[in-house]
């Protein structure tokens, strides 16, 4: 299996009025290509921080980081944004869907960066929307949907891009079990027909028993991983 990520070592020191935070210690971890992945533990061990870090929205204070067997920290900023936009896919706690655009235009956003041709571009996003079962609802604006489907055009905007990783920052939390359950299936389903990887953080046990890598982190140190 080839490596999509590679942390080695991995510190984080954060400054908080002065006073050194120290949020993780010497992190070691790997996901591979098509890793269904989930990193637990309790508020303050550091899982937000370390998907930052993976996510190249913030450095290292030790240690490094590989996307795809590259070292980010030697990369520049405009690098950066290309592996943003080619190779990661984002969704976060909040949705953060654009509330003056569609469903649909939302999903095709990090296409129109990627400059896809509007012919596959209208393709992927609606075959997407379809598959996560809003394909009636592609021209509403995220306030006209619940929020277990604003996650879902978050998810099929992050997967659109065909990233090799998508990076999830707790994407159940503030959805009820029931619809929090039909969105890990979803990931799940993803994983499998597109061989995309998925790495994300959790406090929620449904979450953590579908992983297929569990990494439980404690005081800013991994602790335990779990495959099956
Ligand atoms: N910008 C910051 N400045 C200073 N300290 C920070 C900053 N961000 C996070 N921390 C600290 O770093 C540690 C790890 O925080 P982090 O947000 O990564 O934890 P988490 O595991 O995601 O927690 P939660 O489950 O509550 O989301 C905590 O002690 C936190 O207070
Ligand atoms: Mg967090």
């Amino acid at each position: 299996m080839s490596s999509v990520i590679k942390a080695e070592s991995v510190s984080k020191v954060y400054q908080d009025k002065g006073v050194p935070v120290q949020a993780l210690q010497g992190v070691d971890l790997e996901i591979e290509e098509g890793d269904f992945a989930a990193i637990a533990g309790p508020s303050g061990s550091g899982k937000t921080t370390f998907l930052n870090l993976v996510g190249t929205l913030d450095t290292v204070s030790g240690g490094k980081i590989l996307i795809d067997n590259q070292d980010i920290a030697t990369l520049s900023p405009r690098e950066l944004a290309k592996i943003r936009l080619y190779k990661l896919g984002f969704v976060f706690q909040a949705y953060n869907l654009i509330p003056v655009l569609t469903c649909k235009e939302n999903a095709e956003f990090v296409l129109l960066l990627q400059k896809v041709p509007a012919q596959e571009r209208q393709k992927r996003v609606d075959d997407l929307l379809s598959t996560v079962g809003l394909g009636e609802m592609k021209h509403r604006l995220p306030r006209e949907l619940s929020g277990g489907q604003q996650q879902r055009v978050a998810i099929v905007r992050a997967i659109a891009s065909h990233p090799r990783v998508v990076l999830a920052d707790e994407p159940t939390a503030n959805l009820d079990s029931k619809t929090g359950k039909a969105l890990m299936e979803l990931m799940q389903e993803l994983n499998k027909n597109y061989g995309i990887a998925f790495f994300f953080s959790t406090h929620d046990p449904m979450v953590m028993e579908a992983a297929k890598k569990l990494i439980t982190l404690k005081d800013g140190k991994i602790v335990d991983i779990k495959k099956r």
